[in-house]
């Protein structure tokens, strides 16, 4: 079925593909005499001919059809179709911090991040590079000189780069333009953007800093570079620059508004044009995909075809496609953890609650899109509806710190303790509080010890481009109990449809579904459950990663191919002999 679009695709492209394929090599050629010149040819620089085929359409189908996705598969597609070339990851989040305690010691922190969540297992797999910001107190005395760790977990092991960034740097790139103005555009969720233009400035010089270190760790003239997010949409056209034949792949992880809103952005054309350095741009969903093309199509000059979503521009084609990301499965957090009543056993204890009580948990970083505020309504309205005799009920909600040096983060953390002191009074007795917020940074076992205790969990996001809470709870639950409600402005309700699925605005609304949730039957628990634990074992980060790959092997080998072709074309051409 998807070969015939695809074919079509590459027909419609074809010519543009060639002229800009024949630019690469004109510039290829230009690279290697100068390198020769230096005497240091450059790695990867017309492959010989006992490079592999490009990998056809019946391969992917074949590979598709060799069982579900795993890390092992994987490593097993790497190492035949990158035939081992280093994948570098560039994410702004390191996978580890290591931050000093008041007593001294050095302690290591995994981030709240789903982008940690989900790309850990995958550089686990591929043992590249993770170029990321050293954001931790103590990370310079865990690095070597050039800020560098070995990162070895198992039989696996991968290299952490971190890049290192004054504080003026930080507060414009990463607080500033990033946080107070990308976030907010792309997230529907009552905040208006900021944008300052000192942020833009310490932007653009970061996101140079970071396509410098990206650069160091390239090895060849051709890197596979995974730039991940808001952070960096200027990285991957400074990339393009320095490698004309890098294979780039940018995925945004967050959602990608209309075209209309994101013209507001008086940088719109600039980020554009950096993120249409890219070969391959991924989004969570196809309406992203759409949105992006639309702000892209309005914007700059450029053609677009239709079918696929390619975009066409100065001869180079950046294809935009929806690759849903998602966890690792089996997910090591849940397969360590004792049984469901164990684990409650062990939550209740350790929050001071009767061990019938009925649990509802949320878990997210502290932030304005993640619904907190209506979903603390909708508490109020569900303890309004449960009955006085019935079963206590708690709602827990995990709110790790987030963006702190932000006032919106600080003042928005404010305004959640004092609504959870409120309804703590209103509803609250003696031993007995209804909501308990854990606002303080929560490692991975002590949050899949509260999923799988969980009678229900609810995912609340105003906008959210994945949300992997969803992903992980259902991971959780290998006891198939336990029901999930779904934001349905989450992407991941989009494929999560055997759970409950809200407008978390609706407040009363939502209070019912709770209540559903809270007495549905074990039986239809268990069906929704095993759809759900079907799905994101099928659909699991490892397919997320090994689809991004090989669309990029594919455009990797088609663009080499070209390239010698176009090697071979020149050797024979008159005006070789031409003076
Ligand atoms: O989803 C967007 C994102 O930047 C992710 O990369 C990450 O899960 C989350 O937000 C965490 O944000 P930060 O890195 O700012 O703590």
């Amino acid at each position: 079925m998807a070969v015939f679009p695809r074919f079509m695709s590459f027909l419609n492209t074809g010519s543009a593909e060639a002229s800009r394929i024949a630019t690469a090599s004109v510039t290829g050629v230009a690279a290697a005499i100068q390198a020769l010149k230096k005497r240091t040819p450059p790695v990867h620089f017309l492959p010989g001919l006992e490079a592999p085929a490009e990998l056809s359409d019946t391969a992917q189908v074949e590979l598709a059809a060799a069982g579900p996705w795993s890390a092992a598969r994987l490593r097993e597609t790497l190492r035949k179709h990158l035939q081992g070339d280093r994948v570098i990851v560039l994410a702004n989040r390191e996978p580890c911090i290591h931050e000093r305690t008041p007593s001294g010691e050095i302690t290591i922190l995994h981030p709240a991040s789903g982008l940690v969540t989900a790309l850990e297992p995958v550089m686990r797999a591929c043992s590249g590079v993770w170029v990321a910001h050293g954001s931790g107190s103590a990370d310079r005395e865990a690095s070597d000189s050039r800020g560098r760790l070995e990162i070895s977990t198992g039989d696996a092991s991968y290299l952490l780069r971190r890049v290192w960034l004054t504080e003026e740097e930080e507060a414009g790139y990463y607080y500033g333009f990033a946080n107070e103005a990308l976030w907010p555009l792309c997230h529907l969720a009552h905040a208006h953007p900021i944008f300052r233009r000192s942020d833009w400035i310490q932007y653009q010089r970061v996101n140079q800093r970071f396509a410098d270190a990206v650069a160091a760790e390239a090895g060849c003239e051709d890197p596979i570079v995974l730039v991940q997010d808001y952070h960096f949409a200027l990285v991957p056209r400074m990339l393009r620059r320095r490698f004309p034949r890098a294979t780039i792949l940018t995925f945004w992880h967050i959602p990608w508004p209309d075209a209309e809103r994101f013209s507001i952005c008086p940088y719109q054309q600039e980020l554009l044009d950096g993120l249409l350095g890219s070969n391959i741009v991924g989004m969570q969903t196809p309406q992203h995909c759409r949105n992006f093309v639309a702000s892209v199509d309005r914007t700059l000059e450029v053609r677009v075809t239709r079918e696929e979503l390619d975009v066409v521009r100065q001869q180079q084609t950046t294809l935009v496609r929806p690759y849903p990301i998602s966890i690792e499965w089996p997910d090591r957090w849940g397969a360590s953890l004792p049984d469901a009543a164990e684990c409650r056993a062990r939550v209740c204890a350790d929050l001071s609650l009767p061990l019938d009580t009925r649990l509802v948990v949320s878990v997210d970083r502290m932030d304005y899109t993640k619904g907190m505020e209506e979903r603390l309504l909708t508490i109020e309205r569900t303890l309004e509806q449960w009955p006085q005799n019935g079963p206590p009920l708690a709602f827990v909600q995990v709110g790790a710190p987030s963006r702190t040096r932000i006032e919106r983060y600080r003042e928005f953390g404010r305004r959640i303790r004092s609504e959870v002191a409120r309804l703590n009074s209103r509803f609250g007795r003696k031993n007995y509080q209804p909501v308990i917020l854990l606002d303080r940074h929560c490692e991975a076992p002590e949050v899949f010890r509260l999923y799988r205790a969980a009678d229900v969990c609810y995912v609340s996001s105003l906008h959210d481009g994945m949300n992997l809470v969803a992903k992980e709870f259902i991971a959780a639950r290998a006891d198939e109990a336990g029901v999930l409600i779904v934001s349905r402005f989450a992407g991941a309700a989009r494929e999560l449809n055997a759970a409950l699925v809200v407008n978390p605005y609706d407040v009363e609304g939502v209070a019912e579904t709770v209540v559903k949730a809270l007495t549905m039957t074990p039986a239809e628990q268990r069906e929704r459950m095993r759809a759900l634990r079907a799905h994101v074992a099928e659909y699991n980060v490892y397919r997320w990663a090994g689809r991004m790959l090989l669309d990029a092997t594919r455009v990797r080998q088609r663009e080499r191919l070209h390239v010698r072709l176009a090697g071979r074309a020149r050797r024979w051409s008159p005006d070789m002999f031409r003076r």
